[in-house]
C-alpha cells in the first residue's frame, strides 16, 4: 500500500450510514475535517442519513466520496449539503447559497474549488477484510484518522423536571418559552450562543442547542456573527433556574459518589456546564479572534451538540435508576466554571485548561466509571457512558487543533517562521492558569489519539498566581473570591479521583 494513501476503517463500517465526519491529523499536528459520502445503489442517488436496506454489492464501494466538510466559499458545513445529479456528474449543493461542488473532482461551475479526495476499496491480505482507503492531503505526512462517526445521531428524550419545579408556580411565560424566540429570535450563530448561555432552564437549553446547531448545518442560520461591531456579549456565569440553582452548593458539599444515582446526576451536571462551555468560546472568542475560520464553529457547535446529546441520555438513565431523583434534585456545583472564568480573556489559556486539562483529564477517569457500571450489570448506562468517552476524544482533539492553531497565528504575527514550541507554550500556560500537579495515571492511548503526547502533559505542575488570573485585583472582595476559585479546583480534581 501506498504511503499517501490513509486507511479510514473497514467497508463494512460505513453501511450503517450515508455520511461520515472524518477527521484527519498529520504527524507535523495538522487537521483536515471532510465527509465521507456513501451514495445509494438502491435509486443511484441518497440524501437520506438514516440506516436504510444494506446493500453489500461490491457496486456500493464505486459511490464513496470524500471532500472537506467545509464550503470553499463562506465556510458552510457540508454535513447537510444536498446531493443532485447534474449532467453526467454528481454534486453536493452546499446550503447556503447553493454553490455545487463536484463530488470527483470537487469543481464548481461558479469557478470556486473544494478538495476531494479519490477512494479506494481493497482487499487487506493480512485478514481478507475489504477497507477503505483515501488519497492522502498533500500537505502533511503520516496521515491519520482521529474520528469517524456518522452525521446523524440518537438523542435521549429530554429530560423530566425536577418534582418541585413541576409543583411550584414557574411563571406561564418561561414555561411556554419557545425554542424560537417569538420577539428578535437570534439571527446569527453567535446570537443564539449568547441566547443559550442565557437559557437557564436545561431543558430548553439542550432543545436551542439542537435547533441552532441543526440550523447551522442546513443554511438557516449563515452568518456566524462575530465579525459585527453589535454582536453581544456572553454572560459572566450562565444563568440557572432558581429551582436547579438552590441544589448549586460548594463543592465540598456536594455528596460523594456512593451509588450510580449519585454518579449519573453529578455526570449530568458536568455536561450541563460542558453545553455551556462549548457556546461560551464560540461567543466570548469568535469576536476576539476574528481570523478563526468556520471549521472552528463547526467543530464548536459539534461539541455543544455532543455535550446535549450527553446531558440527555445521561438524565435518561438517572430517571431509568433512579426515577424519583430526576436531574436537578441532588446538589450540585458549579467548579468547571470557575476554570472558564479564570481564562475568560485569554483564548489559548481556555483552550490549554478547559479541553486539554479537565477534558483530558475525562479521558483519564472515564474506563472506571465505565468499569462502575459494568461491574452493576448497568449495560445500558455502558453504553452511554461509552458514547461520551468517544466524543470526548473528539473533544480534546479539537482543543488540540485550536490550541495548536491559535499559538501558530501568535508566531506568526511576530515573524516567526514555524509555529514555535506547542509544548512549551501549553506547559507554560498550566503554569499559569492551574494550581496544583496534573495528576496521573493518564490514559495514554486516548490522549494520544486526541494529539496529546506525554510531554504535554507529564511532570508538570500548576502554579498559579492568585494576582496573575484576574490582571488587577482591587480589593479584598475580590481576592476572596480568587481564594475559593483556587479551593475549587483543588475539589474539582479530588472528585476527578474519587
Ligand atoms: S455557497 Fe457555501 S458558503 Fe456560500
Amino acid at each position: 500500500m501506498s504511503s499517501s494513501r490513509v486507511l479510514i476503517c473497514s467497508a463494512s463500517r460505513l453501511l450503517t450510514h450515508f455520511r461520515f465526519l472524518l477527521t484527519l491529523r498529520s504527524e507535523e499536528g495538522k487537521y483536515h475535517g471532510l465527509i465521507v459520502f456513501r451514495l445509494s445503489t438502491n435509486n443511484g442517488l441518497s440524501t437520506s442519513d438514516d440506516t436504510e436496506t444494506e446493500n453489500r454489492s461490491p457496486e456500493w464501494y464505486k459511490q464513496l466520496y470524500v471532500m472537506e466538510s467545509t464550503c470553499p466559499h463562506l465556510g458552510a458545513e457540508m454535513t447537510h449539503a444536498d446531493i443532485e445529479e447534474y449532467e453526467d456528474s454528481v454534486v453536493a449543493v452546499c446550503p447556503w447559497h447553493r454553490y455545487d461542488f463536484d463530488l470527483k473532482t470537487g469543481k464548481s461551475e461558479t469557478g470556486l474549488q473544494t478538495c476531494t479526495y479519490p477512494v479506494h476499496v481493497e482487499s487487506d491480505p493480512t485478514d481478507g477484510i475489504d477497507k477503505v482507503y483515501m488519497d492522502a492531503p498533500s500537505d502533511g505526512s503520516n496521515w491519520r484518522v482521529v474520528e469517524l462517526r456518522p452525521v446523524s445521531e440518537e438523542f435521549a428524550d429530554p429530560p423530566p423536571p425536577p418534582p418541585e419545579a413541576q409543583e411550584t408556580s414557574r411563571a406561564p411565560q418561561e414555561s411556554d418559552e419557545p425554542v424560537v424566540p417569538f420577539e428578535n429570535p437570534p439571527k446569527t450563530l453567535m446570537e443564539w450562543a449568547v441566547l443559550i448561555l442565557n437559557t437557564p432552564n436545561p431543558t430548553l437549553k439542550v432543545e436551542r442547542t439542537r435547533y441552532a446547531v441543526q440550523a447551522w448545518r442546513t443554511g438557516k442560520i449563515t452568518s456566524i456573527g462575530n465579525k459585527s461591531v453589535n454582536t453581544p456579549k456572553p454572560p459572566e456565569v450562565p444563568t440557572r433556574e432558581a429551582q436547579y440553582l438552590k441544589n448549586t452548593v460548594d463543592p465540598g458539599k456536594v455528596m460523594k459518589r456512593k451509588n450510580r444515582a449519585v454518579m449519573l446526576h453529578a455526570l449530568a451536571n458536568i455536561e450541563q456546564w460542558a453545553i455551556d462551555l462549548a457556546w461560551d468560546i464560540m461567543a466570548r472568542f469568535g469576536p476576539m479572534h476574528r481570523d478563526l475560520p468556520p471549521a472552528f464553529f463547526s467543530d464548536f457547535t459539534k461539541m455543544a451538540l455532543d455535550e446535549s446529546k450527553h446531558f440527555t441520555l445521561l438524565c435518561a438513565r438517572l430517571s431509568a435508576i433512579s426515577p424519583s431523583t430526576p436531574y436537578g434534585t441532588m446538589p450540585v456545583h458549579a467548579s468547571l466554571w470557575d476554570s472558564a472564568s479564570l481564562t475568560s480573556k485569554s483564548f489559548r489559556a481556555r483552550l490549554a485548561i478547559i479541553h486539554l486539562v479537565h477534558e483530558a483529564r475525562g479521558l483519564d477517569v472515564n474506563p472506571a466509571t465505565i468499569e462502575r457500571f459494568r461491574k452493576a450489570n448497568d449495560t445500558e448506562t455502558v453504553k452511554v457512558m461509552e458514547i461520551i468517552h468517544a466524543d470526548e476524544v473528539t473533544h480534546v482533539t479539537a482543543g488540540h487543533r485550536w490550541f495548536v492553531w491559535i499559538c501558530e497565528q501568535e508566531m506568526k504575527a511576530k515573524g516567526a517562521v514555524n509555529g514555535g514550541d506547542i509544548v512549551k507554550i501549553f506547559r507554560e500556560e498550566v503554569r499559569k492558569y492551574w494550581l496544583g500537579e496534573i495528576k496521573g495515571p493518564f490514559n495514554k492511548e486516548d490522549r494520544e489519539k486526541a494529539g496529546l503526547s506525554p510531554e504535554f502533559y507529564e511532570d508538570l505542575r500548576g502554579e498559579m498566581e492568585i494576582e496573575r488570573k484576574y490582571g488587577n485585583t482591587n480589593g479584598h472582595e475580590q481576592e476572596a473570591s480568587i481564594k475559593d476559585v483556587t479551593q475549587n479546583l483543588a475539589r474539582v480534581k479530588i472528585e476527578y479521583e474519587s
